[in-house]
């Protein structure tokens, strides 16, 4: 496993190759979830919050994540994560305060992306990132980070 020397911070052009490089030879989805959201928790500029929730039976429950304690169930179709999930769709909120129905882990929360994991036909989560400034995520962070969401869900085993 290659990576960023630890005096050398990932930045979002050199993101996807320390994705790559981190999942290359390891199927476990939580220890890659894990490095996945340290990963984008460390290139992403202006974020307060990385990470991943997984579906179980019919409710997303928290997984690894960088940040501030966040609530751990979310029923399909309730704040964005639960949209996206339902709608299978990434959702990107300039405001989160404007869109009905979102949950507010984290009171500085101001936008959102959130990119549903979908592994052939099967819903697996979501990858969730939010930042503290009003519409931080651009149409080329949402190709970013739907590319680091479909990096991980390709390093799952068949
Ligand atoms: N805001 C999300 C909940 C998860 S936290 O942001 C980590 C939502 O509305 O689904």
């Amino acid at each position: 496993m290659t990576h960023q020397p630890a005096d050398q911070r990932v930045t979002p052009d050199d993101l996807l190759g320390n994705v790559e490089a981190i999942l290359a030879g390891e199927p476990d989805l939580i220890a890659n979830a894990a490095n996945v959201a340290a990963l984008l928790f460390e290139a992403l500029p202006r974020i307060n919050w990385a990470g991943f929730y997984f579906l179980r039976d019919d409710q997303l429950v928290l997984g690894p994540f960088q940040g501030r304690v966040a609530c751990t169930r979310i029923p399909l179709g309730k704040g964005v994560c639960g949209a996206a999930a339902s709608q299978r769709e990434t959702i990107v909120v300039a405001d989160v305060h404007a869109f009905p129905g979102h949950i507010a882990c984290d009171a500085a929360s101001a936008s959102e992306i959130v990119v549903p994991l979908i592994a052939g036909d099967r819903l697996i989560g979501v990858l969730d990132i939010d930042s503290p400034i009003r519409d931080r995520f651009t149409p080329q962070d949402r190709k970013l980070v739907e590319e680091v969401a479909a990096l991980l869900v390709r390093a799952l085993p068949a």
